[in-house]
């Protein structure tokens, strides 16, 4: 079911795509006080395993320490030179920085200075690395930047209880991907929006199956920052889908037949269903490039039967290459849309159907973060 009686003006002008102090402003207000996706916990399999990664102009590393992850800037006290280049590696007991040697214990402290004498007076506990808190959800690893965010809980609305049921356990953590692609971030996270562009878009994957009836969507506006899509299927709806749900069963699930989509803006979403789950997190770099981050999960099953365990893997080589696909058509066209955004002349247009709801949302956020770094001009086409 569809919450709106007709089409809608699009809320944002081009201006906010196009605008680097409009993205300035949305890392600021949007996402620094939120939660940011950076791994899952079984990229880092032993102790002292780490990973560097940057996002919202922060290089940091995280890094494993038993049965928990911290994280710190990857900047040294010293003189600010980036501790380690390694894009994953080990630290066994500290973090030794690549120029000098300076180390650091798991509270980010300094635990050895190499010729410390020459650096009297020291004043203890004042030359530590800059920390930031860590959440896990499932088997997903959160960071933020924020001194006192918000509970993980309340950040991922909805999708705290899909990520934390789903992506972990009888579900097998099955492929990363960390793309940075053109376009407007925000363009990015519209086409997790709506389904309307698969039958175009994604002609030889999402596009085979039929565009779902109003009757079998739901909408949700949980809140001024979380949305979310539920849509219903059955067997009879296409071949593929009653051979998975077979398999399912011999995984050892009954499937309920929903597919979910849930968004926490301003940049995460986790797609899911019986057979997978797939957490999604946007990160701008400037206002004509974003990465994207993807985590996919395969439910495997708690005690499958001999026939499901041999289906396995088959299985889910399909559903990573498929969805594999149809990410790399979503990339493409998003750098499509942020190059027509470009364009100094626009036609009349500017419209969401009612399938496309959730965007209106989704930009009513954008506009409450960003409402003073550009003027809003409704959807006047610029001539
Ligand atoms: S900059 Fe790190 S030890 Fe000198
Ligand atoms: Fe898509």
């Amino acid at each position: 079911m569809f919450l709106s009686d007709s089409h809608q003006p699009t809320l944002l002008t081009p201006r906010h795509y196009l605008d680097g102090n409009v993205t300035e402003r949305e890392i600021e207000r949007g996402f620094i006080p939120g939660w940011h996706l950076v791994g899952v916990s079984d990229e880092f399999p032993v102790d002292g395993g780490f990973r560097t990664i940057s996002i919202l102009g922060r290089d940091i590393i995280l890094w494993r320490r038993g049965d928990r992850f911290v994280c710190f800037l990857n900047v040294c006290s010293h003189r600010f030179c980036a501790l380690t280049a390694a894009v994953k590696g080990r630290f066994l007991e500290r973090l030794r920085c690549q120029y000098h040697g300076w180390e650091y214990d798991e509270s980010g402290q300094t635990r050895k200075i190499p010729d410390a004498p020459a650096f009297r007076p020291l004043e203890q506990g004042r030359l530590g690395l800059v920390e930031y808190p860590v959440a896990t959800v499932g088997d997903l690893v959160f960071v933020s930047f924020h001194p006192a965010p918000e509970t993980i809980e309340s950040f991922l609305g909805e999708a705290h209880s899909i990520c934390a049921e789903r992506c972990g356990g009888d579900w097998e953590h099955v492929w990363s991907w960390e793309p940075t692609c053109d376009g407007n971030w925000k363009l990015a996270m519209e086409i997790t929006l709506e389904g309307y562009h698969t039958v175009a878009a994604h002609e030889g994957t999402l596009g085979r199956f039929p565009l779902p009836r109003e009757e079998a969507m739901t909408h949700l506006f949980q809140d001024d920052s979380h949305t979310g899509l539920m849509v219903g299927f059955s067997d009879s709806d296409h071949p593929e889908i009653s051979r998975t749900s077979r398999l399912i069963r011999r995984l050892g699930r009954t499937p309920e037949y929903v597919y979910h989509h849930q968004h926490a803006f301003p940049h995460f979403g986790v797609i899911a269903s019986d057979a997978y789950a797939i957490a999604q997190a946007i990160y701008p770099v400037g206002p004509d490039r974003h990465v994207n981050l993807y985590r996919m999960f395969v439910y495997r099953g708690h005690r499958p039967s001999w026939r499901g365990r041999l289906l396995y893997p088959g299985h889910a080589a399909g559903l990573r290459g498929f969805w594999e696909r149809v990410f790399a058509e979503d990339r493409a066209v998003t750098s499509e849309h942020h190059r027509g955004m470009s364009s100094t002349v626009l036609p009349n247009g500017g419209l969401m159907s009612r399938r496309e709801e959730r965007i209106i949302h989704f930009q009513a956020y954008v506009l409450g973060i960003s409402s003073d770094a550009v003027e809003t001009a409704g959807s006047k086409p610029r001539v």
